[in-house]
């Protein structure tokens, strides 16, 4: 370090990597800013160096020459193949786990031994490495059933059958068709739950913790939650459902067992701790862990975040001790992801987008690039599914909801796709009476 400035870089290129970018730039140490590869909306506020996140042994070189104070790790993949122990083993200090604690995302089946032993809530689950075994439980069983698969699936490895036919369709594609590769060679089946779905995401410094505002998000393509899955079309938080009360018992029967007994594997883990809940007649039960910020809950609550961020992840990164709470903006943010035509099945590419320079923050609206590109003659086009995420804040769910709209509004492109119920059913809940700021947690 040459000041007592930081270098940063982000790792990753999607809306939840800018957003991290835009709030890391707010702390008053903030030095360098690079994301990598970063994207189009990454590169118009800071700077991105032409490095693929999966590449971890040019983002070590990269590091280690430009001698980063500080790597945050968007993404998963490059935490489950150890980019965080390779950097600390060269003693850079990383806001992510190593590749141990990102087990609990990278292997379902660790995931549950974890949580099984720490006493933590979750459906029940049986494990299975063999077509007819699993058949037979399944025939025991029967539907609903969800299956899935035990590794790193790019999202997709989770089936939710509702028919015994859907359950048996799951088991071929994961043991017979392979269409999940090594990541189905063990695949779990677990409880169907039913419920409201929260994610909560923690801060966590060794055995320290700090748990961020709950939040929601949208899996289905459309409106009422039809259609496939996705990898989220919008988000909110904070979440009505998740009063001061439940939100202490997540914290308590969740969040702070499933650390000690990471710790008390010897995982010393440094990074955010993402739980996706249910919230059923039974309780509360995790459905997955994720071992980094979630992709769009982060689009949503890093924009109400008044705590220095910077401080936060340098403090984890480095197994510091965490302010017993963060700091929050009243009201509400709603965060809305505009996809591409196609979506999810395909995607389309290289569709101009035009209108981004309509939405300005002073009117509580912010864009976060994801599946963006700059032309060689400067046009900004779509590249992939999940292009953007337009996000509004407010002080009420109905005015956070109101600006996130009106951003959308602004923004063209071929074939574009959004969901128009994004915290609709947060700003009902405000209408009967509920107020975000006073009844939620943060
Ligand atoms: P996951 O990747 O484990 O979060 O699963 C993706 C989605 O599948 C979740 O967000 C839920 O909507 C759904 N899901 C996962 N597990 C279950 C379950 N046991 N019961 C019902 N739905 C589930
Ligand atoms: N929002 C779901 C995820 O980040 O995995």
């Amino acid at each position: 370090m040459a000041s007592d400035r930081l270098d940063v870089l982000v790792v990753g290129g999607g809306a939840r990597e800018h957003a991290l970018v835009r709030a890391l730039r707010k702390s008053p140490r903030i030095g360098r800013l690079i994301g990598a590869p970063g994207n189009p909306g990454i590169e118009d506020d800071e700077v991105t160096a032409a490095i693929g996140a999966e590449d971890i042994s040019a983002l070590v070189a990269f590091v280690e020459r430009e001698k980063i104070d500080l790597t945050v790790v968007g993404p998963e993949a490059p935490l489950v193949a150890g980019l965080a122990d390779r950097l600390r083993d060269r003693g850079f200090a990383v806001f992510g786990p190593g590749a141990d604690g990102a087990r609990l995302e990278g292997s379902k089946a660790f995931a549950k031994e974890v949580m099984q032993a720490a006493g933590v809530p979750t459906g029940q689950a049986a494990t299975f490495t063999d077509h007819r075994q699993a058949r037979a439980y399944l025939q025991e069983q029967g539907a609903p059933v969800v299956v899935k698969a035990d590794g790193l699936a790019a999202g997709k490895g989770v089936i939710v059958a509702q028919t015994m036919a859907e359950a048996e369709a799951a088991l071929l594609e994961c043991f017979v068709a392979r269409s999940f590769g090594d990541a189905a060679k063990t695949v779990l089946m677990e409880e169907y739950l039913e419920g409201e779905e929260v994610s909560l995401l923690s801060i966590v410094s060794g055995h320290q913790i700090l748990p961020l505002a709950p939040a929601q998000d949208y899996k289905r393509i459309l409106d009422g939650d039809a259609g496939p899955n996705t990898g989220g079309m919008g988000s909110y938080s904070p979440v009505p459902a998740v009063d001061e009360e439940l939100y202490e018992r997540l914290v308590q029967e969740v969040v702070r067992p499933t650390v000690a007994e990471l710790e008390r594997r010897g995982i010393d883990f440094r990074g955010c701790l993402y739980a996706g809940l249910m919230l059923t007649g039974n309780g509360p039960k995790v459905l997955e862990f994720n071992c980094r910020f979630g992709d769009p809950e982060t689009q949503a609550l890093l924009p109400r975040l008044e705590s220095d961020l910077l401080e936060l992840l340098w403090a984890a990164a480095r197994g510091e001790a965490l302010p017993a709470r963060a700091e929050w903006r009243r009201g509400a943010a709603v965060g809305v992801v505009m996809a591409s035509r196609g979506y999810p099945a395909s995607s389309s590419k290289g569709d101009v987008i035009t209108g981004l320079d309509r939405i300005r923050e002073a009117d509580g609206a912010e864009v976060f690039h994801a599946a963006t590109a700059r032309t060689a003659d400067g046009l900004l086009v779509t590249a992939g599914g999940r292009v953007l995420t337009v996000t509004g804040l407010g002080d009420t769910f109905a005015e956070a909801r109101a600006r996130a709209y009106a951003g959308v509004a602004q923004v063209r492109f071929e074939g574009e796709q959004h969901r128009s119920d994004i915290g609709r059913r947060a700003e009902e809940w405000e209408k009967r009476g509920g107020t975000a700021a006073a009844e939620s947690p943060a």
